[in-house]
């Protein structure tokens, strides 16, 4: 059964020229379409609610428990416009499934699948005019989000629950040229341990990961790199972005799942390496077999990867007592060809021969 998530369209949406200059430079996370998708969860009604409509404020008892335990996930997805003007999701089954996951570890109520395709779906055709047109690298992001919003002081989990999705167009990642970035390898901080959140795209996450970015920029570093809690010795993966790198010898190696996010743009690369001549591999890297293998050659390129900057080349790594330069200090050939054809699927500009796209409009 599809869930149902009835349009109460705004009677004051933002004017067309207004919306028109929002698109022309729309950045990342700065504007905002007309319309959310919403629903509440109680113990007694299970999700009810449903509704796309106008974006509204949330009014919130100061106790309500997300504001003081931290009882909360996201997502984050892309709508995208092809050339004959259809607007298409990028394997948003995966979302659903990350995000039913997510609320597993943080004991919130689960939603369903179907609803959250239908209010993605719902809100993607809502504000249509919000998709940025075909031919760049521009998107309409979206994000889902679940919250705690029962009102009282006490831990255990909440029962009431908000959940919501809010949508803004974004621009290409790299306004011209796509360079490459340099990653902190901190000393102090780490992301995540076993048996933690590492896995879970919750906020409290992003929270505690302010510090070590503030860190990486005090460096002069675009992110951080965050290695494993335990030993501090291995690779795990940037504050948004999962890693990768090429070898000589013909291989994409990433690091396996536990600790760390499952990315979506992480799943879709290792499925096209093959297409690229390369074997993909999921296993442990250490810094010193990174900074041994960039010296000797024996890895050529390293690429962050994710839905907001799809593939990003790594130039360099810093740390305390470290510094490392990957492939002369250059975008690599075989990163800047899988984002390529990474964002020629997304885009429609290839076919898709793997079912990723779902059809909105
Ligand atoms: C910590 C972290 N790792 C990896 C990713 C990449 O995941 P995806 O490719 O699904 O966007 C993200 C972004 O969501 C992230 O926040």
């Amino acid at each position: 059964m599809t869930a149902d998530f009835p349009l109460h369209r705004t009677t004051r949406p933002v004017a067309d020229d207004e919306r028109a200059a929002a698109l022309a430079d729309p950045g990342f996370g700065k504007h905002f379409t007309d319309h959310m998708a919403a629903a509440t969860w109680t113990p007694e009604d299970g999700w009810h609610d449903r509704r796309v409509g106008p974006v509204v404020p949330y009014s919130l008892h100061p106790s309500a428990a997300v504001l003081h335990y931290a009882q909360e996930i996201f997502e984050g997805l892309k709508a995208y416009r092809h050339a004959d003007g259809s607007v298409w999701l990028f394997r948003p089954e995966r979302n659903a499934a990350r995000f039913a996951a997510s609320a597993r570890r943080l004991t919130l109520p689960v939603l369903p699948e179907e609803d959250f395709l239908a209010s993605v779906e719902g809100l993607v055709r809502a504000d249509e005019a919000w998709v940025p047109a075909a031919g760049g690298e521009q998107s309409l992001y979206l994000r889902p989000y679940m919250f705690a919003s029962e009102a009282f002081l006490g831990v255990r989990p909440a029962h009431r629950v908000e959940y919501g999705v809010i949508a803004s167009p974004a621009g290409a990642y790299f306004g011209s040229g796509v360079v490459g970035v340099t990653l902190w390898i901190s000393a102090e901080f780490t992301r995540a341990a076993a048996g933690g959140t590492g896995a879970a795209k919750c906020g409290g996450n992003y929270a505690a990961g302010l510090a070590a970015q503030l860190e990486a920029r005090e460096h002069g570093c675009d992110q951080v790199l965050y290695l494993d809690g335990a030993e501090h010795r291995w690779v795990e993966e940037s504050g948004t972005m999962n890693v990768a790198l090429v070898t000589s010898a013909g291989e994409l190696v990433t690091p396996q799942l536990g600790t760390i996010l499952d990315g979506v743009t992480r799943a879709s690369v290792l499925d096209l390496a093959v297409e690229h001549g390369l074997t993909p591999v999921q296993r442990p890297i250490s810094v010193v077999e990174l900074a041994e293998g960039c010296a000797s050659g024996s890895i050529t390129e390293v690429f962050a990867v994710g839905t907001a900057a799809v593939i990003t080349p790594i130039t360099g790594f810093r740390g305390p007592d470290l510094s490392i330069t990957v492939g002369g200090g250059a975008p690599g050939a075989t990163t800047l060809a899988l984002r390529a054809h990474l964002l020629d699927i997304q885009h429609g500009r290839v076919e898709d021969t793997r079912g990723w796209l779902r059809r909105v409009v």
